[in-house]
């Protein structure tokens, strides 16, 4: 049986004051949550506010950047390179979130290009893959994580230095969470889709981690699942239930 370290995500999208920020923090500061042996949380405020939350946050939790530039720096207007995120020490990076795919026309291949850099620079990366209503009704949902999970492969050199999280986009932000059954089906065919096109080790070692309203009151029974390696958390990642989902596997 492999042992997977637990791995939660914080994304606190487009949200957040100072004054928040700090109450955040001090909330997440003060939280009894399982040592860092038994799990990984990363953290991703918005990019104005990584100095606060790093200069504030428990040492236990890493902080990471909710996107990144798909190449060096330079004359790309209001862009943040992934060189800038590893000068600041900002060790993780979530990219192919849905609503960058959805809202930014970011498409495979830049998701890819991006991925490949931000690795390349020393950064790890949390990738977002996930179907829409219409793909999972149209019974497409594996071909669709498959095809997005595909399009990157071929550019990652060190997969240890990746995560992935499955996050259907008819599940985010719309407290229609996916069943613990959704969730485990399309973990356990990613991971045979990486057995099968990359590696048996990578698959085994994979963090694949359920995103899409996830909430101290579904955690447990999503993260009970095998194929179930963690969580990546919005709206609840702001209150006090980011702390109970911490303890899901508790
Ligand atoms: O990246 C995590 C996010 O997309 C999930 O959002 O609010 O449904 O937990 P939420």
């Amino acid at each position: 049986m492999c042992s997977r370290k637990f791995f939660v995500g914080g994304n606190w999208k487009c949200n957040g004051t100072v004054d928040e920020v700090k109450k955040i923090c001090c909330m997440l500061n003060n939280g009894e949550v399982p040592c860092p042996n038994h799990i990984e949380t990363i953290i991703s405020p918005p990019f104005v506010f990584i100095p606060l939350v790093k200069s504030m946050l428990r040492t236990d939790f890493q902080v990471a950047a909710q996107n990144c530039w798909k190449g060096k720096g330079g004359a790309f207007t209001g862009e943040i390179s992934a060189e800038m995120l590893a000068n600041l020490h900002v060790p993780w990076v979530i990219l192919g979130h849905s609503e960058r795919r959805q809202l930014c026309g970011e498409t495979d291949a830049i998701v890819a290009e991006k991925t490949a850099y931000a690795l390349d620079n020393g950064l790890k990366v949390c990738l977002c893959v996930g179907e829409t209503l219409e793909e999972r009704e149209r019974n497409e949902t594996g071909a669709v994580v498959a095809r997005q999970t595909a399009a990157v492969a071929s550019k990652i050199c060190c997969w240890a230095n990746v995560v992935i999280a499955y996050e259907p986009i008819w599940a985010i932000g719309t407290g229609k969470v996916a069943t613990p059954q959704q969730a485990q089906e399309v973990h356990y065919n990613l991971r045979k889709w990486l057995d099968c096109y990359v590696s048996p080790h990578v698959a085994m070692n994979m963090r694949i981690i359920y995103g899409g309203s996830v909430t101290a009151a579904n955690c447990k029974e999503i993260g009970a699942n095998p194929d179930v390696d963690g969580f990546l958390v919005g709206g609840a990642s702001l209150k006090e239930d980011f702390i109970a989902i911490l303890n899901a596997r508790n």
